[in-house]
């Protein structure tokens, strides 16, 4: 296996992050493909916290090659600052970490039409990471966007700059009141970052080519989650990218290929950060316990994450549209303790067992969840390395995921630090 795509299986902050530090060890290069500083990926080695949002989460391994992929949009200042985090905590990234020039740059205008259209939406907002995700890729799709790549040439860069700015201004002012930006600002401002930024940039996809010739293992770490995928998620509680599987070719410049490895990462109860729909969700003492227990704040904005039992059916769904192979199962540690634990295998809609994801926006609204009861365990399992050690309830509730998923459950993580991870069928 020579390419692994790594995929939230629900609405985000799964543990990829973990995940992907993990295997980044035997990996040769770790992409990433879409999404920007909306992602807040958090890796934990020897009780050293990072947290990345751009940079992939496989950079902490020396000499491995980083990429930030053509899907991506970039905010310079955001990476940045993750430059200087790193290289503070004394991590190396000079002729590693590569940028594409086709990512799309996060503009500041972006920042502030998306807390503008918030503003907007009132009770139906988004709930956004107000990063200016959702208008960086509205101005990639509408073809306003400005990309690393016109960084490369002041000429064009201002010309683009210009041209751009010119409608912007008009919308911001005309559609929200709000003064012009000043091009001159702006232009001086993205001028420093290009100096830092353009060593970096090179063409990613060439590389990924070339490692894929040379039988190199490529990690490829999806951000967001499948609930969150612009397409397949809860529209239009979505973000604006493709976090799933095939998104992650998409945004790297691969083409399909038989080899892939999909590993879905799946925590044991699910979380949901922002406005939209969440069948399990749970409003009672049991979400505020999960939610404290799990410390499920977010790693970018630091809202609290909406707790529930672990939604079964959109696992499933995940599956299918991500075509997962194997499952790596993340936060079982948390729910040591309980004396019972569930899993929602289905959903009734209108007196019905459905068992698959209902399309019908009302029936996601409306559907009751139906739910396993399992017993629960009270021992640590933190400190286990090996499946076979695992209290039995813990491994009952490990089987029924894979009943229920149709697929093996490959890694278990039982806790955030590297080393807290058992491997039940290597990947490399
Ligand atoms: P990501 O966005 O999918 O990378 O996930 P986040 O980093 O946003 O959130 C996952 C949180 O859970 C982070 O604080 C991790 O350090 C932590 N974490 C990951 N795996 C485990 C685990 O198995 N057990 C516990 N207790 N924490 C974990
Ligand atoms: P990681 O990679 C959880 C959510 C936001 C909001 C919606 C749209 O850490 O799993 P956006 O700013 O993207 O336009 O917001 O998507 N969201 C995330 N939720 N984890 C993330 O990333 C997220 N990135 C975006 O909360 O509901
Ligand atoms: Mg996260």
């Amino acid at each position: 296996m020579t390419t692994c795509i790594v995929v939230g299986t629900h609405w985000g902050d799964e543990g990829k992050g973990k995940i992907v530090d993990y295997l980044g060890e035997g990996a040769d290069i770790v992409a990433r493909a879409q999404g920007g500083s909306n992602a807040g990926h958090t890796v934990v080695v020897d009780g050293e916290k990072f947290v990345f949002h751009l940079i992939p989460s496989g950079i902490l391994h020396p000499g491995k090659i980083c990429i930030l992929g053509d899907g991506m949009v970039i905010d310079p200042r955001s990476f940045l600052q993750e430059l200087e985090v790193l290289s503070r905590q004394g991590v190396k990234v000079e002729g590693r970490l590569f940028i594409s020039p086709k990512a799309h740059l996060v503009m500041p205008y972006h920042r502030i039409l998306d807390e503008l259209y918030e503003r907007l939406r009132g009770k139906g907002k988004i709930g956004t990471t107000g990063r200016g995700i959702g208008p960086a890729y509205e101005d990639k799709v509408a073809r306003w966007g400005i990309r690393v790549g016109d960084l490369w040439d002041q000429e064009i860069f201002a010309e683009r700059l210009r041209t751009v700015l010119h409608y912007k201004n008009l919308f911001l002012e005309r559609v929200f009141s709000h003064p012009p930006l000043s091009f001159e600002e702006i232009f001086s401002e993205y001028l420093g970052y290009a100096r830092d930024i353009l060593p970096y940039v090179a063409d990613t996809s060439l590389l990924l080519a070339k490692g894929l010739e040379e039988d190199r293992k490529i990690l490829l770490e999806g951000a967001q989650g499948t609930m969150l995928d612009l397409d397949h998620g809860t529209y239009p509680f979505v973000t604006s990218s493709y976090p799933v599987s095939s998104g992650s070719l998409l945004g790297t410049g691969m083409g399909p290929f038989s080899s892939i490895e999909v590993l879905g990462v799946c925590k044991a109860y699910t979380s949901r950060v922002g406005e939209g729909p969440f069948p399990t969700e749970l409003k009672d003492e049991m979400g505020e316990y999960l939610r404290e227990k799990g410390h499920e704040y977010g790693a970018t904005t630091g809202r609290p994450r909406r707790c529930g039992w672990l939604d079964g059916v959109v696992l499933r769904y995940a599956v299918r549209i991500n075509h997962i192979t194997s499952l790596a199962l993340t936060k079982i540690d948390v729910l040591r303790g309980l004396p019972r634990v569930k899993i929602c295998y289905a959903y009734e809609v209108e007196g019905k067992v459905v068992e698959d994801f209902p399309l019908r926006p009302r029936f996601v609204n409306e559907c009751r969840p139906l739910y396993w009861e399992l017993g629960g365990w009270d021992e640590d399992i933190a400190p286990v390395r090996e499946y076979a050690r695992l209290p039995l309830a813990v491994r009952r509730f490990v089987e029924s995921i894979e009943d229920l998923a149709g697929v093996p459950v490959s890694m278990i993580s039982v806790g955030p630090g590297r080393g807290d991870t058992i491997i039940r069928k290597a990947l490399w």
